[in-house]
């Protein structure tokens, strides 16, 4: 590590990705951008400023992974769309640490082939890995933990997560990634190469709660049930047809000797219709814990709860606070040891600007 600045690459401008590279030039003396790995070829040679919505920077965007590879940095925001194992081992085994938004939240309960092909390129290349954001992450990940401090001794966590996605304006996202406005038959755990994955993050996250706070469990399991469309729904650009997927309701449920200790589960819609035999809690995230004492918390992120804001804005909360919650953890995972950093092994995340007003 240097003295200066901290030298940091975007891999994946996206929703989240753009977040936080605003967020280190406006606001991030302390990081230096010094390259970005960009897909579209159209980004390719562009400013990293401009592709942002920034004046220049003088750092040009790259579609080229070798090119990539080959930059001198202390740290990757690995934020692609679709994220690759083999990429991450590229980048810790030539001593890059990565932070990252899109998997390895919990590596030791993913495949063990992939696990040990994890350590082995951070330990070669004395580097640091460390996945979170908002769930999986401080959500699923951070909050548990914390609540957990004020329990003598617990029963059952559960997270809930109601949204409508509707309002997201990625249809790509909630469509061709997720599947809404598929046949109900293809939603399920292992249909899609997406869900797969999606799904087996949230297993690595019930995984990672049973494992810090001593649950024990055995398996985790996964049920979806896929609820069809009673009618036509216009999202955006696309066409939900009656009949096809407008409901997905996703849980993994950490088990021992078949009781469920550690339940996620997602209430997901598009359209606006809500199953009525499906629970209800408040839309966004709900956190129980049943225990000695028994705990509940709800969070919800707009984009203010003062000040008006378009729906758009509202929306992109959750980018934000996805991006801020791994953006403000860069120096941290750069000072870590190499190999893993989970979210318990980590120092608790906290903003590094916060109000903006250090002493000078
Ligand atoms: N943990 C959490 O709470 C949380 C929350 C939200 C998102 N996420 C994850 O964080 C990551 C970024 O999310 P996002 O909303 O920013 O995603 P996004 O906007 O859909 O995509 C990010 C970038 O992925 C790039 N991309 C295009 N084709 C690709 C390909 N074939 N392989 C890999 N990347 C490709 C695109 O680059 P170009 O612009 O150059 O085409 C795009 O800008 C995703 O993995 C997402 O699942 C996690």
């Amino acid at each position: 590590m240097t003295d200066g600045p901290l030298r940091i690459i975007g891999w994946g401008l996206g929703a989240v990705g753009q977040e936080m590279i605003t967020t280190i030039i406006d606001h991030r003396p302390d990081l230096q951008i010094v390259g970005a790995r960009v897909y579209s070829p159209d980004k390719d040679g562009v400013d990293i400023g401009t592709l942002v919505g920034r004046d220049p920077i003088g750092v040009t965007a790259s579609t080229d992974t070798d090119a990539i590879l080959a930059l001198d940095a202390d740290c990757v925001l690995y934020t692609p769309r679709h994220p690759r194992i083999d990429d991450v081992c590229a980048l810790l085994a030539g001593g890059k640490n990565v932070a990252t938004t899109a998997f390895l939240f919990h590596p030791r309960r993913i495949a063990s082939a992939d696990a040990d092909r994890v350590l082995a390129a951070a330990r070669d290349g004395g580097a640091t890995v460390h996945g979170s954001g908002l769930n999986p992450g401080n959500l699923s990940g951070v909050l548990p933990l914390a609540l957990s401090g004020m329990s003598r001794t617990i029963d059952k966590v559960t997270l809930q997560e109601r949204a409508d996605w509707s309002v997201y304006e990625s249809t790509s996202i909630t469509f061709d990634v997720m599947g809404f406005g598929q046949p109900v038959e293809a939603i399920g755990p292992t249909t899609s190469e997406s869900l797969a994955l999606t799904s087996s993050l949230f297993c690595e996250q019930v995984w990672f709660i049973a494992d810090e706070l001593h649950a024990g469990i055995d398996e985790v399991t996964t049920r979806v049930e896929a609820v069809p469309a009673v009618a036509d729904h216009q999202i955006f650009d696309r066409l939900l047809r009656a009949g096809t997927t407008a409901g997905q309701r996703w849980t993994w449920s950490g088990r021992r000797n078949g009781e469920t200790l550690v339940e996620i589960e997602a209430l997901w819609t598009v359209g606006g219709e809500y199953p009525a035999h499906w629970p209800t809690p408040e839309h966004g995230w709900t956190l129980t814990v049943e225990g000695d004492p028994s705990m509940r918390t709800h969070f919800f992120s707009l984009a203010s709860f003062t000040r008006a804001a378009g729906i758009e804005e509202h929306v992109r909360s959750a980018s934000v606070a996805t991006a801020m919650q791994v953006l403000n953890a860069v120096p941290a995972i750069c000072a870590a040891p190499p190999g893993v950093a989970t979210m318990a092994d980590l120092p608790p995340v906290r903003s590094h600007v916060g109000f903006g007003n250090r002493p000078r």
